[in-house]
């Protein structure tokens, strides 16, 4: 299993990543959009997969570069800018680096990590040179936004979750191949708090041939306080703890999101 949230091992993942989200509210898309708006560019975004949020980032007029280590996820990112106005393409950047060390010999007025990039990393040494790295990237007036689930408890203690789950509908590719994907949790690392996931992914394609195709991945949760004393040890002060991406604050609602704005301390 790669180090990177499956997505560099399982490049059939980047073909379906946005169909699928399209299937979960995502509100999270507006929420970074604004947040670009309000704090001010350039933008970097960890993690940027296929450009889910970095390309409507970008559409609203936003200087932004996007950092993922899957080829596959960057290709898809680059497909659909190309799409887009000249104007727009011209105002992103895409690398292909590793959260945990990079150098891109500039910095940034905002830093964010959309929908859990930072989840892969299953170590706190990871997590530290993730934070490192980001720090000495981040404007002395910058804002950096991690993005992370909260923990639930009744979730984790669910022993259900071993067998294969899901409530999306089929949905259909626009090669005509039919998708029916399922989820499972199959194995949980209580004492590292790591989960191993998959999520599975039943194809069926014109010609009627059957494909099961598993997307294996590890994903670390992180407790508020631990993500609190996470950011203070790496020099990032909290200025806003969000439960969710319409800015309610943490607590609102169980178990929510853990939603930290931060600056450099
Ligand atoms: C759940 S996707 C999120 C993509 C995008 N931010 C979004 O909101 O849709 C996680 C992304 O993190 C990337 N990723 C995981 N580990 C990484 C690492 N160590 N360095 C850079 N990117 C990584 C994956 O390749 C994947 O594209």
């Amino acid at each position: 299993m790669d180090s990177a949230g499956g997505y560099v091992d399982y490049e059939f993942v980047s073909d379906f990543y946005d169909r699928v989200n399209e299937f979960r509210n995502e509100k999270d898309i507006p929420f970074f959009v604004d947040m670009a708006k309000q704090i001010g560019e350039p933008v970097l975004e960890i993690g940027c997969g296929s450009g889910r949020v970095l390309v409507p980032t970008a559409k609203a007029g936003i200087e932004i570069v996007g950092l993922d280590l899957s080829n596959a996820m960057l290709a898809k990112c680059r497909e659909k800018l190309s799409s887009e106005p000249v104007d727009v393409q011209n105002r992103v950047e895409l690398l292909k680096a590793d959260m945990r060390d990079f150098d891109l010999g500039r910095t940034f007025k905002l830093i964010t990590t959309p929908f859990r990039p930072f989840q892969h990393l299953t170590t706190v040494k990871d997590q530290i040179k993730c934070l490192n790295a980001i720090r000495r990237h981040l404007d002395n007036d910058g804002r950096f936004i991690l993005d992370i689930f909260n923990p639930s408890i009744p979730y984790l203690a669910d022993e259900t979750r071993k067998e294969e789950s899901g409530e999306m509908p089929e949905f259909e590719m626009p090669d005509g191949r039919k998708v029916l994907l399922r989820s499972r949790v199959p194995q949980q690392d209580f004492a590292n708090q790591v989960l191993d996931c998959e999520m599975i992914y039943y194809v069926t394609h014109p010609d009627c041939k059957k494909e099961r195709l598993v997307h294996s991945f590890q994903m670390r949760y992180i407790f508020r306080f631990e993500a609190e004393h996470l950011l203070a040890n790496c020099g990032f002060e909290i200025e806003n703890l969000y439960g969710d991406f319409d800015k309610s604050p943490f607590g609102t609602n169980y178990p929510g999101e853990l939603i930290f704005v931060t600056r450099r301390a």
